[in-house]
């Protein structure tokens, strides 16, 4: 019994997950405002973070407006979100992420066709200027139970001269995350109830009333 016990202690010590990359679930889809040639939404969460332009999604040029969409199909308890721009080469003909300057990362339960920034939840807002540039990679803490994730932007880059408009260009999107049903940072599951406290694992207090009510 005591070795059971002794086994079964470091089961659970070794088996703790950790947060999970949401975008790469299989059921997890993304979808962009409009497409710049063959560079789909689906660029964005290969697996793949090389940053040239093959590699990247890449919404079309000109519209006002562009967003990339990371649905999970149902909310998820979302730590952090991990964006690699396109950016490429050295010199004067190298490509650097002009276009990102001043985007914004929305967390939402309604897709991004079905909502503004305004009826959403907001993770991040840059506000780099030119001829500043955003970080290479932009590690962003995004503390919230959401089943959409949106990346969007209205900037024009001044160095796009002949082409205008908001255009996004993210090679890979990584959101970290757990199941609505754990607790931590290491996705313990709730202890007694279905639902508990994100960082303490205390049970929710609607819960416990339910739970105590013969
Ligand atoms: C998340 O996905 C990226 C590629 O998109 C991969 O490099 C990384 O190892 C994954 N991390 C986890 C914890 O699954
Ligand atoms: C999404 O819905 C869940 C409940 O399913 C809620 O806890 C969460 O706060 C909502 N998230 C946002 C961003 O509205
Ligand atoms: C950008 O500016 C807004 C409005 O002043 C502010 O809320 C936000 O925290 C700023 N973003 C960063 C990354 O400092």
């Amino acid at each position: 019994m005591q070795l059971v016990l002794f086994i079964a202690y470091f089961i659970g010590i070794f088996s703790v997950d950790a947060l999970e990359n949401l975008s790469r679930r299989p059921t997890t889809v993304l979808t962009q405002s409009s497409t710049y040639r063959f560079n789909i939404a689906s660029f964005a969460n290969d697996g793949d973070v090389q940053t040239t332009e093959p590699k990247c999604a890449i919404t079309a040029l000109n519209p006002p407006k562009a967003w990339l969409q990371v649905d999970f199909g149902q909310p998820y308890r979302i730590n952090n979100v991990k964006i690699y721009p396109r950016r490429e080469g050295d010199g004067p003909s190298a490509w650097k992420q002009y276009r990102f300057r001043q985007f914004y990362l929305d967390a939402s339960n309604s897709s991004a066709t079905q909502t503004t920034t305004s009826q959403r939840s907001r993770c991040y807002t840059d506000n780099t200027t030119a001829p500043d540039l955003p970080p290479n990679i932009i590690d962003i803490p995004c503390k919230q139970t959401a089943r959409y994730v949106i990346v969007e932007t209205t900037y024009d880059a001044p160095e796009d001269e002949i082409t205008g408009g908001a255009i996004l260009e993210i090679c890979e999107i990584e959101v970290y995350g757990c199941e609505v049903d754990t607790y931590g940072v290491d996705c313990m599951p709730c202890i007694g109830c279905q639902y508990c406290d994100i960082s303490s694992g205390v049970c929710d207090a609607c819960e416990e009333m339910l739970m105590l009510s013969p």
